[in-house]
């Protein structure tokens, strides 16, 4: 195949991964990492023509969106379902893209039989059948799993899942070492949202620190990247990177996308439990986004690119969270059923602004 090799031992892989010579974003920022989306259960089992396209010339990365989420992969106790999972594994394969797994161990999406389990002793026999069965099956296949994904509390404290609960935060220990057994080339990544912020920063570097002390891999640090356009962190995602860094850890951003809607009062983060009534007010933009919002969406993204660019020595992939606006959970998260414009290209596939400006940006 024409093209050329993106050096990726440093993400704690051992693959390398070759890409084409067309000249989508992939392309772009070749020498400075890999850009992903997020594929959701539809755009495997049927694809979509036109998008499907656009996923081959724009990314190199593929995370699964739903489809190895614990109440997908793992529905009864001792039974797994690998159906659409290892449709998932055969599309980035195919295709010679970086596969992340998403995710093992997260307190969302969980199947109601772990929900009812009362003995930590059974949860503990969950979390080993679990990451043992998964990644010892995608061995060599995942290059990068999100292996325990938002254990902390806004203020850097060890959310109270049914994981912390029962368990303590040995669970974490647990799971990155089960998982570095399982597939000793993988990447392995701790993922969270406003993990920038500098509190809950503080409390993910604790907790790598802890995990790694009793002897845990940790690789990299995941951090989602779901703001909102007109306010992005920008000096506290840059401080992160330096200080994850400092501690020895690659930075993903993994979930990238910049909400355009206004947020109902009491939201606090991606925290997916938290839902509102519809109420037009808070969809303001149903027919098409207005000039002044596309502009700030594109000025986001330019800079979100260049910062990115600057620290691209620690920043292993940027993943989008989805292929296009029709697409996004936004839409739906978290009042249901609104016209959201969070992405770089439009409902029809169209490369928006956004994309043109990140898609100037040079890297020597
Ligand atoms: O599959 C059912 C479908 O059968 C049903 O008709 C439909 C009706 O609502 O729901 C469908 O399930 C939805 C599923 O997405 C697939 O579209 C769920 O209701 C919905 O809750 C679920 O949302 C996902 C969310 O995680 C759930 O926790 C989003 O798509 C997904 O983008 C989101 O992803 C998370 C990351 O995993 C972790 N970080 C935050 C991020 C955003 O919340």
């Amino acid at each position: 195949m024409a093209g050329s090799l993106l050096g990726l031992a440093a993400c704690g892989g051992s693959r390398q991964i070759a890409t084409t010579n067309s000249k989508g974003l992939k392309d772009q920022f070749r020498n400075a990492f890999l850009i992903g989306t997020a594929l959701d259960s539809l755009q495997v089992a049927a694809p979509e023509k036109e998008t499907e396209s656009l996923i081959g010339l724009q990314f190199n990365a593929i995370t699964a969106e739903n489809g190895m989420k614990a109440e997908h992969i793992h529905p009864q106790w001792g039974r797994f379902d690998f159906n659409w999972s290892d449709r998932f594994i055969d599309y980035g394969q195919t295709r010679e893209m970086y596969i992340v797994g998403h995710t093992l161990i997260w307190h969302s999406q969980l199947p109601d039989f772990v929900r009812s389990i009362q003995s930590p002793d059974s949860l503990q026999q969950f979390i080993q059948q679990h990451i043992n069965t998964i990644v010892s099956r995608y061995a060599g296949k995942v290059d990068s799993w999100d292996v325990v994904n938002e254990a902390l509390n806004e203020d850097g404290s060890y959310r109270q899942s049914i994981f912390f609960e029962k368990l303590g935060a040995a669970y974490i220990t647990d799971a990155f070492k089960l998982a570095a057994a399982a597939a000793p080339d993988a990447a392995l990544y701790y993922n969270d949202y406003n993990i920038e912020q500098p509190r809950k920063r503080a409390g993910a570097l604790r907790l790598i620190e802890e995990a790694r002390k009793e002897g845990a891999r940790i690789d990299g640090v995941g951090i989602q990247g779901h703001w909102h356009s007109g306010k992005v962190p920008f000096e506290a995602i840059e401080q992160s990177i330096r200080e994850f860094a400092a501690a020895g850890l690659k930075v993903a951003i993994t979930e990238l996308d910049l909400n355009l809607l206004p947020a109902p009062p009491k939201l606090s983060g991606a925290e997916i439990s938290q839902r509102f009534a519809a109420d037009p007010a808070l969809n303001p933009y149903p027919t098409g986004l207005p000039e002044a919002q596309q502009q700030q969406l594109a000025a986001d993204y330019e800079r979100l690119f260049r910062l990115f660019v600057k620290y691209r020595q620690q920043i292993t992939r940027i993943s989008f969270w989805g292929v296009n606006d029709r697409q996004s959970w936004l839409n739906n998260w978290p009042v249901p059923g609104r016209t959201n414009y969070p992405l770089l290209f439009d409902r029809e596939n169209q490369p928006k602004p956004a994309y043109f400006k990140v898609r100037a940006i040079e890297v020597n």
